[in-house]
């Protein structure tokens, strides 16, 4: 059974794949009207979300099949203190996929390990974001007509931003892709994919805080919001809210054809003076994510027609009971059954990560 905890579960291949089925989506609806009929998608949304869970749900009642789901916790027995676990147990039993949504850091894996059905992360904490970056790869290769080559500027909160994450891990598969990560001193791209990712595979990237001067180079300019309900400290988020405001006169010196994308939603990062300038594309990006949303539930649930590789389990020394998460948002801190389990990244020197938020500890 194939479910998408994170964007690396896909392969280039089913990518590449992907993108072809949404065009095809696209471009004769009609062929797919039936292809759902009597499946039924469990939208668990524990978090707030327009976007992730309309366009989930559109998407499948355009494929034929139903939704079934609930769109805040406050209305599901999670407000009566039910665990992530028992929560999509009870739910395999009523649908034939799931897509869930949850604050938490790693919640996502929780689901995949106690569902019996396919789960698509729509979502976990600070952490991933697989299908906005399913939207992105659409409208990235649409304006641009694939990824080679690409310079990628990500702007905001690159810290606590889960589709930056996501689209990061993706697009360092492109050859020759660079990226400039914009963002205040505190809110910068996590360190452990910047070693994972980047230097491990010799990709050139560039950290700065200065968004007039990165502009030039860019191809793509992907602007976040800054993740207010992540902060600990609201004062932080006061003083850091209104660091980037893209406005007309910034994109001066901009390529004439840099595509604008933006996950949405926005607060004040993007002026609505911008929305008229052919390279804003964060409104298409949003009917892109319908049509990726509408091939991931028919890859998942196995009616694409093509073969399925089974994900392969990425196999780790997991370590129990030894050490305890420090990330106040990982799932460990609130689902009372989980056990402690960190990997080990370098032995020697003693540093592991949590095999569920991937918050490294050094020992
Ligand atoms: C994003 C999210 O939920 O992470 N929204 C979305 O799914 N389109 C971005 C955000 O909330 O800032």
């Amino acid at each position: 059974m194939r479910n998408l905890l994170d964007i690396m579960d896909l392969s280039t291949d089913e990518l590449d794949s992907l993108i072809k089925t949404a065009l095809d989506i696209k471009d004769h609806p009609e062929k797919y009207a039936d292809a759902c009929k009597r499946k039924k998608l469990a939208t668990l949304f524990f978090e707030p979300s327009t976007r992730t869970r309309l366009s989930f749900e559109a998407a499948m009642y355009e494929l034929g099949g139903n939704v079934i789901g609930f769109s805040e916790s406050s209305s599901s027995s999670a407000a009566k203190g039910e665990s992530v676990a028992d929560t999509v147990k009870v739910v395999s039993n009523y649908a034939d996929i799931i897509a869930m949504r949850h604050p938490k850091d790693g919640a996502a894996l929780v689901a995949v390990r106690n569902a019996n059905v396919p789960v698509i992360n729509a979502g976990d904490g600070g952490h991933h974001h697989p299908t906005q970056t399913l939207a992105d790869l659409l409208t990235i290769y649409r304006e641009k007509g694939g990824f080679r080559g690409l310079t990628i500027g990500l702007c905001g909160d690159l810290k606590y931003g889960r589709t930056v994450h996501s689209l990061v891990y993706a697009m360092s598969r492109y050859e020759g892709v660079n990226f400039v990560f914009i963002s205040p001193e505190e809110l910068r791209f996590p360190r452990y994919i910047i070693d994972d990712v980047l230097e491990k595979n010799g990709i050139p990237y560039l950290e700065t805080s200065d968004l007039e001067e990165a502009i030039p180079k860019l191809d793509i300019l992907y602007m976040t919001r800054i993740q207010r309900e992540r902060f600990l400290d609201l004062n932080e988020y006061e003083r850091l809210k209104d660091s980037y405001i893209l406005t007309p006169e910034k994109l001066i010196s901009a390529k004439k054809d840099m595509a604008i994308l933006h996950p949405l939603p926005r607060v004040n990062e993007i002026s609505v003076a911008l929305d008229k300038d052919p390279r804003a594309k964060y409104f298409e990006q949003t009917l892109n994510g319908k049509y990726m949303r509408m091939a991931l539930i028919l890859k998942l649930l196995g009616l694409d027609g093509k073969p399925s590789d089974e994900t392969e389990d990425t196999v780790r020394d997991v370590i129990y009971d030894r050490f305890r998460c420090p990330n106040h948002r990982c799932i460990t801190t609130t689902e009372q059954e989980l056990r402690q389990e960190f990997y080990s990244v370098d032995e020697e020197q003693g540093v592991y990560r949590c095999v569920y938020c991937d918050t490294e500890i050094r020992k």
